[in-house]
């Protein structure tokens, strides 16, 4: 039934195209008809989308076919049953013209047709619909693995839709940095399409400067983590001695001063006696 209206879409030889193109022409000039829309519609995976196929409320629909390319996905005719299989999680409102889409899959991304016939009228208007199906990539991880003056650093990214690239950002002075050998490494789960994504860059932190680093998918950035963080630093290490010398004096000046307090706080006793 409605592969009649849908088939000229189909025709694959430009020859055929062609004459497709001078018939339309033709019957463009010949009898009215509806004119072409463009919708563009966005959802989140799980949620739900109302698309509301473009129609004239002071007519009267006869027919109202919503379909993926060849594939029907629900709809309605005021004279005869429809025969085809209707999508899971999809209604349809007559009166609005509206097809509801619940729980939304990556999957269902792509261009949609709304065929519509009026009462008493044969031709028929279409309408393209184009619907992006999103899913948000949870906030990045970053896990460091440092060795000697190298460090490995790998972020990582789940459950988004679609693929996409991780940025790596830096605080501080990265002049010293050496970037070398970035992977990146993405998976898609076959039943939702939703991505995992990371990447793994290793540097060289020779040039002793501690810098922070994260990463960042879309506008989700990670935590800033410390590398480069120097383990020996003079200066460190030279407060590290002067506060042992410090303790050491005190633990041994105290009784000292102790004693020597004593002696004359009993001096003074004595000769107030
Ligand atoms: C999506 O539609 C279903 C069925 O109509 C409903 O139960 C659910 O609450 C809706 N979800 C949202 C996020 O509106
Ligand atoms: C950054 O590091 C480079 C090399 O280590 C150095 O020459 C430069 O002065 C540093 N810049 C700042 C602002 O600290
Ligand atoms: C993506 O990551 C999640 C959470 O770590 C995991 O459960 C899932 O199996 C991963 N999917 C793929 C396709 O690697
Ligand atoms: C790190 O950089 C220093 C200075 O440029 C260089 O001498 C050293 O070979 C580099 N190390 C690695 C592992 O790339």
């Amino acid at each position: 039934m409605v592969s009649s209206w849908v088939a000229p879409q189909f025709i694959k030889t430009t020859i055929a195209r062609q004459l497709l193109t001078v018939i339309f022409a033709v019957s463009l000039s010949l009898a009215p008809r509806e004119s072409f829309a463009e919708i563009h519609l966005r959802g989140e995976v799980g949620e739900n989308v109302t698309v509301r196929c473009p129609v004239d409320r002071h007519k009267t629909l006869t027919f109202l076919y919503f379909q993926k390319g060849k594939e029907f996905v629900n709809g309605f005719h005021r004279l005869k049953n429809i025969q085809r299989k209707r999508w899971e999680n999809t209604s349809v409102e007559e009166d609005d013209a509206a097809v509801q889409m619940c729980n939304l899959k990556a999957s269902q991304s792509g261009e949609y047709q709304c065929y519509i016939q009026y009462k008493d009228e044969t031709n028929v208007s279409d309408s393209v619909i184009h619907l992006s199906v999103t899913a948000k990539y949870s906030k990045p991880t970053v896990i460091t693995l440092c060795h000697a003056k190298r460090c490995l650093l790998t972020c990582t990214s789940h459950g988004g839709y679609p693929r996409t690239k991780l940025t790596w950002n830096v605080i501080g002075n990265s002049s010293g940095l050496i970037w070398t050998d970035r992977k990146e490494s993405e998976d898609s789960d076959p039943n939702t399409m939703l991505y995992n994504i990371s990447s793994t860059v290793s540097f060289n932190c020779s040039y002793g400067e501690q810098m922070f680093i994260g990463c960042s998918v879309g506008d989700v950035t990670s935590e800033f983590l410390a590398v480069c963080v120097p383990k020996d630093r003079p200066h460190i290490r030279k407060l590290t001695i002067c506060s042992i010398v410090l303790f050491i004096a005190i633990i041994v000046l105290f009784p000292v001063w102790k004693c020597v307090k004593n002696f004359f706080t009993g001096a003074a006793v004595k000769e107030i006696i």
